[in-house]
């Protein structure tokens, strides 16, 4: 197995929180906007340091089940901090590969995964086993990658190479950040209803969310693409003077990769019945 790429790092940790900043309320938009009821059971899958657990929590509300499942055990303190902050609602937690995790069929009302399938070399039978986790009537709900649109202005050639050594980490753990494109097929071979479909993009100048969190990625995993031989010393210094150029003019302009809303419905159950636990 390859290590996660991006690593668990304090640095990574604070650049995740700045990503839910910036992200945060489209994913919790997301999921307003689909029909859980409380006292849902609900999976998240490579929660990462749980940065969507209080939203998860407020969805299924007091007599709802959360478990959070990553295979990162370098996590597991800072998801305990956010367990122990208090919300409704039980949290479990499981450290382990999603490729290795074999739930009861039929089990969870809801099923959330955030910027985890572009690292999964085979995406396609986690859909499938997630799809046969979920009750009738349940969701699968997963936001991720169509990485085109990416890009910066004025354009640079060291910025376009660092955008393909992007890729190419990804692809490096088996990855694939176009996923969200396959993503209606992997649903409709697991029997699921695209229920939603919905893209975001993030643009702006250098003082925007979107170009700091850019710079927040940049900065700190553009040494990372180098040392998995990704990008050359000399393409790594180029990029990071242009880098800090474009930053300094205020009319540059970056754009975020597309992010896009994927909910597939299992057929089957009343809202009624997808509620887990008696009132
Ligand atoms: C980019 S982070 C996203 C974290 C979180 N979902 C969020 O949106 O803040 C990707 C997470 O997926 C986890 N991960 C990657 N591959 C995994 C796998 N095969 N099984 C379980 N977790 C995995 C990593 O450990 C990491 O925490």
């Amino acid at each position: 197995m390859s290590e996660y790429v991006l690593g668990t790092a304090a640095a990574e940790l604070a650049r995740l929180e700045f990503q839910q900043e910036v992200w945060g309320q489209i994913s919790a938009d997301f999921l307003d906007r689909l029909d859980l009821l409380p006292g849902a059971w609900a999976l998240e899958l490579g929660t990462g340091p749980g940065l969507m657990l209080p939203c998860l929590r407020r969805k299924v509300g007091p007599r709802g089940r959360v478990l959070a499942l990553d295979q990162s055990p370098a996590w597991r303190s800072q998801l305990e901090r956010v367990i122990a902050q208090g919300g409704p609602g039980e949290v479990e937690i499981t450290v382990q590969r999603v490729e290795d995790f074999e739930p009861e069929p039929e089990s969870f009302d809801l099923i959330f995964a955030r910027w985890l399938f572009c690292y999964l070399p085979d995406p396609r039978s986690v859909v499938a086993r997630m799809a046969r986790a979920l009750k009738p009537g349940g969701t699968l709900a997963i936001q991720d990658y169509n990485h085109e649109g990416l890009s910066l202005f004025p354009e640079c050639e060291s910025f376009a190479a660092v955008v393909q050594a992007t890729r190419a980490m990804h692809q490096h753990s088996g990855g694939d950040v176009w996923i969200a494109a396959r993503i209606p097929q992997l649903f409709r071979e697991a029997g699921l209803e695209l229920v939603e479909y919905r893209p975001h993009v993030l643009a702006g100048t250098p003082l925007s969310p979107a170009y700091r969190w850019a710079d927040a990625f940049f900065t700190l995993h553009a040494q990372s693409m180098h040392e998995l031989g990704l990008v050359s010393a000399s393409v790594l210094a180029r990029f990071r003077q242009d880098w800090a150029k474009r930053k300094a003019e205020p009319s540059s302009v970056f754009f975020s990769p597309i992010l896009v809303d994927c909910a597939g419905r299992k057929q089957g159950g009343g809202r009624r019945e997808r509620v887990s636990r008696p009132a």
